[in-house]
């Protein structure tokens, strides 16, 4: 038996992590790749997971979804969704939220089609697993999905294979069977990564809809502090495996308090041009788990690291924005204008 939890109320969070750690078995020491990642995410609410390649953002996603491999990834720390504890849950339990209340659009749709068979049938079967509802019957509720994520002549694209379609069509098509579902909780891993830049809108618009008309909350993975700015209600900086800076995007953006958060604000791609490959304003890579430096893993790329950033850093915490970082308020704005320049509120 799995102990409830408090009874749920429509206005708590329909997810709260708390404390996950993650370690994966390798051919010498277990290496730990998330360490100790708590957030919420609220009724209709869109929360922004951002950080590098490498920060841990896919692994904090599939080890809250029961989607890693158990003989080599070891998981603690509690996820509870809609008031249950899920990482306990069987795994037959576990698929039934995944496919019905939990939806996951990842980064490549390729992975989650099947070359195979046509748009239409996957969209079907998705809907038959969880729905008793005829052949007929989903078919047709495919086309209209089709329609409501935009595609062109969705009763011709629902015959379609997915190599007969462009990226941004295909990726349109997963998010149609990530709605399928009705899912209360939308997970989108960089969904617009592999798209041109206005197709990346539109997908972006199709997500925004999503939440409005569904009431959908949504976690939106991205690199691109751009789209962290358009979308997100709610933003976690992960770095090196751990929560770095967390707020609202208001907090985040117009009073950030941590240094790599300033990097990648300063690093916003231009709205027009080219985009730049690598982050101007943050030289050097980041650690892989089995490298950390000991103390802040940000302090060895920081240009405002002093003495005690060689231990681990104490998180700063007023009104819901958090930091993991050594540098007083006080001295935040003057550090800050440094990179970002002296615009900002220092409220
Ligand atoms: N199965 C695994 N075994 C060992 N290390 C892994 C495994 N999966 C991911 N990692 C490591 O965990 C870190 C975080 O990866 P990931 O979550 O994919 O980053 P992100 O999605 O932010 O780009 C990376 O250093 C990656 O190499
Ligand atoms: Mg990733």
């Amino acid at each position: 038996m799995i102990p409830p939890v408090a009874n749920p109320d429509p206005t708590d969070p329909i997810l709260r992590v708390g404390g996950l750690t993650v370690s994966f078995a390798t051919d010498r020491d277990p290496v730990t790749a998330i360490r100790d990642v708590s957030f919420d995410v609220n009724p209709g609410e869109i929360l922004s997971i951002v950080g590098e390649s490498g920060s841990g953002k896919t692994v904090s996603l599939l080890s809250i979804l029961g989607l890693t491999d158990p003989r080599t990834t070891t998981t603690s720390g509690s996820v509870i969704f809609k008031g249950k504890r899920i990482l306990e849950l069987p795994d037959r339990e576990m698929r039934r939220i995944r496919g019905r209340e939990i939806a996951l659009i990842s980064q490549d749709p390729m992975t989650a089609l099947t070359p195979v068979y046509t748009i239409g049938m996957q969209i079907a079967e998705q809907i038959r697993a969880h729905q008793s509802i005829s052949r007929r019957g989903a078919r047709k509720r495919a086309v209209e999905l089709l329609g409501e994520v935009g595609l062109p002549n969705p009763s011709e694209m629902v015959d379609r294979f997915p190599h007969q379609l462009s990226g941004g069509m295909r990726q349109r098509a997963v998010i149609a069977m990530a709605l399928s579902c009705n899912p209360a909780l939308l997970v989108a891993d960089e969904p617009t990564t592999a798209l041109d830049v206005t197709v990346q809108a539109q997908v972006l618009d199709l997500l925004r809809r999503l939440r409005k008309d569904f009431g959908s909350s949504i976690i939106l993975i991205t690199h691109d502090m751009g789209v962290v700015g358009e979308m997100a209600d709610r933003v976690l900086v992960m770095y090196a495996g751990r929560v770095v800076e967390s707020g609202t995007a208001e907090q985040i953006f117009d009073d950030p308090w941590h240094p790599y958060t300033w990097g990648l604000l300063a690093s916003i791609p231009p709205l027009r041009g080219p985009r730049p490959e690598r982050l101007a304003s943050i030289s050097g890579t980041p650690p892989t788990p089995a490298n950390l430096p000991p103390g802040c893993a940000f302090a060895p790329r920081c240009r405002f690291r002093f003495e005690p950033c060689s231990n681990p850093p104490p998180r700063y915490k007023d009104d819901g924005h958090t930091a993991l970082c050594f540098i007083p308020p006080e001295d935040r704005p003057r550090l800050r204008a440094t990179v970002l320049g002296g615009e900002r509120s220092a409220a």
